[in-house]
């Protein structure tokens, strides 16, 4: 892994140094025939008139099974420097990078035999059209997974012709290896088979969405947003009912790779996907009691650029913070707009409101990542329940808050009002964690064995602009971090004990999502009451109604006071006994009857719904792609900016960029 990370690198800057090289070469040498001349009747050379086979001397078609070639090529290119300077031979020498190993390297050599194309007796030899469509069936996945159109000139049809016509087998010099390795691993590989290895973007993409394909009925992709370089935030969900929130029915999500040289959860999560699909497919009955009761959703990976970065300097080898940033520099989590001081601020005061704090103005002036704006649209799109942020270099569960009630004391224990709750849930992940419940004290720095394996994170190191403290005090979410492990990149060898060491704990924690009640508040005609208010005595933290007036709320066993009240409704007031032991959540429903505004004093209750407050997050495209953060909407750079990430790679081409890879251009 290490070797071959390295050797990765380092190819990447000869690639770059290779094109430096070419476009040096267009300067000083440029051809003498432009695009257009020869159609205008300009510009006749020599080659023309007696074309015959000639030495192929094009660097990344050094490797093909013929040696020799003809000019004209198949793309009507007349000389070597034109091959050189085109945007169809600059994509065949990144186009390795840009799969990330994807279809390589049958990909470049059929893209090789249309640019150099074979020459016998001064005539050329066409590809055969059968090695292209078997081609472009295996390699279209990995071309969607960037977003990028299939090349026009490995269109099977128009350059490319059937046996009868005398074609020639481009990818003959492979076959040998391959057809002895497809006879032997083929019939016996499971359809289950998780590989438990590192996934660059593209496998990453590539496996979430063939897992969504084998599993279409309970599972399916779709993308929060872009990166800061324009990669998607892709997100599997399972659910019965994929694409859709369903009434009662509470919301689970995990996020991985927040930190981008954190990989370990991103990798979890891409083998729980697989997981999730195989079993329930197999017929696991608590899986499918899962999936059936639950809508689960994982971001394996909310920072690829990050992680990009740290891949480069491969696993086991990491440094400590390299790649943890986005590509701005920004750390996601102290990016999130911090509600947690002004709660410390305001607790004293009896009538203030203690969640679903609306977002301070002051904090659009500040610089945002697009990566976090994509999550904080993203949790208020859905009714998420718990949350899981994954991350690496300690052993230990943390809940919040993570910034101190006290601004100068940098380790101080922080409670939220739900702590007991926040208990439970971290409590729960541990118990089934081999390494994190155990008793020995040798760990990764920290030693958290005295409180069981948990703490709360101001009390461990209190930071600001945190994601979770954002969750709770902003939405319904309880979320909690993760540290699983004290590696922060672990090698290939230690993935599958990894997964071994969390599997239980990541189902038992989604698991958790039926502690507590859930119901629905309506009103006395049965029209269901969105944003209603539940709340508990003697904990100040509500929790509001979904769109179909359903809510869940999240309880430990025991005695509970709950009421439930709307904005122009009378308040209901309910006494519930949750059991000790609760497998499902009890469901608790409120009828709310209307009342007079006037003549009642609604202390609590804002009229106005806060987030139909002016908020920029609302006008937030998370899917354009911000080439450039400095700049402001609007302006020449708008349509730059919907440009996939890897259309860097052709700049240096300026007007000659192969805009035939955008799709829908
Ligand atoms: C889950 O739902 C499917 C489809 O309705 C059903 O066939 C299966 O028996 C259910 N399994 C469990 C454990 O609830
Ligand atoms: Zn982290």
């Amino acid at each position: 892994m290490f070797s071959l990370q390295t050797k990765k690198a380092s190819m990447k800057k000869t690639l770059i140094g290779t094109l430096l090289a070419i476009i040096l070469g267009l300067v000083q040498s440029s051809p003498s025939c432009l695009p257009g001349d020869r159609a205008l009747g300009r510009c006749i050379s020599a080659t023309e008139e007696k074309a015959s086979c000639i030495d192929n001397a094009l660097g990344y078609c050094d490797d093909l099974a013929y040696s020799k070639t003809i000019f004209p090529n198949l793309l009507d290119h007349r000389t070597r420097g034109e091959i050189e300077f085109s945007s169809e031979y600059i994509l065949l020498s990144v186009i390795d990078n840009l799969l990330q190993g994807e279809c390589n390297p049958d990909l470049r050599i059929v893209g090789c035999s249309v640019l150099a194309p074979r020459c016998e007796k001064n005539k050329v030899v066409k590809p055969c059209r059968k090695v292209c469509e078997s081609l472009k069936k295996s390699c279209q996945p990995a071309f969607d997974a960037i977003d990028m159109a299939w090349p026009y000139f490995l269109d099977c049809d128009r350059f490319f012709v059937g046996e009868e016509e005398g074609c020639h087998d481009p990818l003959e010099k492979l076959r040998v290896n391959i057809d002895v390795v497809s006879e032997e691993v083929a019939p016996q590989m499971p359809n289950t088979f998780i590989h438990f290895n590192h996934h660059s973007y593209t496998q990453m993409i590539s496996v979430l969405k063939k897992t969504a394909a084998r599993c279409s009925h309970i599972s399916k992709t779709y993308s929060i947003g872009r990166s800061f370089e324009g990669k998607e935030l892709l997100v599997i969900e399972f659910s019965t009912n994929p694409g859709q929130h369903e009434l009662l029915k509470p919301e689970f999500r995990y996020i991985g790779n927040m930190h981008g040289n954190e990989v370990l959860g991103r990798e979890l999560l891409i083998y729980l996907a697989q997981y999730l699909c195989s079993e329930y497919l197999l017929g696991n009955a608590r899986i499918q009691a899962i999936i059936n009761t639950t809508r689960i959703h994982l971001l394996p990976s909310m920072n690829p650029d990050g992680y990009d970065l740290a891949a480069e300097e491969g696993a086991g080898y990491n440094g400590w913070t390299s790649g943890r940033l986005n590509a701005q520099n920004i750390d996601l989590n102290r990016n999130f707009p911090d509600l947690t001081s002004e709660f410390h601020k305001i607790i004293k005061m009896r009538s203030a409101r203690l969640d679903h704090m609306p977002i301070p103005e002051s904090y659009w002036d500040s610089k945002i990542a697009p990566e976090t704006k994509a999550v904080m649209k993203w949790m208020r799109a859905i009714p998420f329940v718990i949350s899981g942020s994954l991350h690496g270099g300690d052993l230990v569960v943390s809940y919040p808050y993570d910034f101190s009630k006290h601004p100068l004391e940098e380790k101080m224990f922080s409670p939220t009002p739900d702590e007991k709750v926040f208990q439970l849930l971290a409590k729960t992940y541990v118990a089934s964690h081999p390494l994190m419940s155990s008793k020995a004290t040798e760990r990764c720095g920290g030693n958290f064995v005295s409180k069981g394996g948990i703490i709360n994170g101001a009390e461990w190191y209190s930071f600001s602009g945190g994601m979770s403290d954002f969750s709770y005090l902003h939405t319904n979410c309880f979320e909690l971090t993760l540290e699983l492990g004290c590696d922060k990149f672990p090698t290939e060898d230690e993935l599958y004990s990894a997964w071994q060491d969390n599997k239980e704990s990541l189902l038992s924690l989604i698991e958790m999502v039926h502690r507590g009640i859930k119901g629905i508040v309506k009103d006395e005609y049965g029209n269901p009451i969105k944003k209603a208010r539940i709340s508990v005595k003697g904990i100040r933290h509500d929790i509001t109604t979904a769109e179909n007036g359903d809510y869940w709320r999240l309880l430990i066993p025991g005695v509970h006071i709950v009421s439930a009240e709307a904005f122009g409704y009378s308040k209901v007031t309910k006494k519930i006994t949750l059991p000790a032991k609760m497998t499902k959540p009890g469901r608790v429903d409120f009828v709310l009857k209307r009342v007079d505004i006037n003549n009642r004093k609604f202390d609590r209750l804002v009229p106005e719904d806060i987030y139909d407050r002016f908020d920029p997050l609302d006008r937030f495209d998370p899917h354009s792609h911000n080439n450039n953060g400095e700049q402001g909407e609007g302006g020449e750079l708008t349509a730059e900016r919907e440009k996939p990430w890897w259309w860097s790679y052709f700049s240096m081409l300026g007007q000659n960029r192969p805009v035939w890879l955008l799709k829908n251009n």
